[in-house]
């Protein structure tokens, strides 16, 4: 993939594990669970965001991104399982280049600008 850090292969894989794994509260087209993604339920818990570039993914460095996949959400407050027993790094990256391979040019840019040096 020109000018991004991940290639067709890991997109490719990401694919698979994406289904597999985070479809069912991310959507297959990784456009979330419901469309208004921030507003929390009764209990205050925030429903699963898009991962297509049109919520926060963006405003997070890789680093975090794949944390946040290793860890989940618990420890701050969230309700995302964690997915470090489950996934090798190498699937969770190539989960990240799948979702990130939604992205439009211009907010992949804006990331690119923000987070890395
Ligand atoms: C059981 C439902 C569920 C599954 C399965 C799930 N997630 Fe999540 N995810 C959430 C929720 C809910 C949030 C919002 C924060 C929270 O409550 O933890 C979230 C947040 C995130 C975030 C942070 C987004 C942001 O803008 O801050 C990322 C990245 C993410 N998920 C990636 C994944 C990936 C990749 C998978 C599959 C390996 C996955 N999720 C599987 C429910 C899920």
């Amino acid at each position: 993939m020109p000018g991004r850090w991940y290639t067709a292969a890991q997109v490719e894989q990401g694919y698979e594990i994406f289904q597999q794994h985070c479809a069912v509260c991310h959507g297959t087209q990784a456009e979330g669970a419901v469309e208004q993604w921030w507003i929390p339920d009764e209990q205050g818990n925030y429903p699963p965001p898009p991962l297509n570039g049109t919520a926060h993914d963006w405003h997070h460095p890789l680093d975090e991104l794949l944390d946040w996949i290793d860890r989940g959400g618990a420890h701050l407050g969230g309700q995302m399982p964690p997915f470090g027993h489950l996934l090798s790094d190498e699937e969770q990256r190539a989960a990240v280049a799948w979702f990130q391979s939604l992205w439009p040019e211009e907010i992949y840019r804006r990331w690119v600008t923000i987070h890395q040096r």
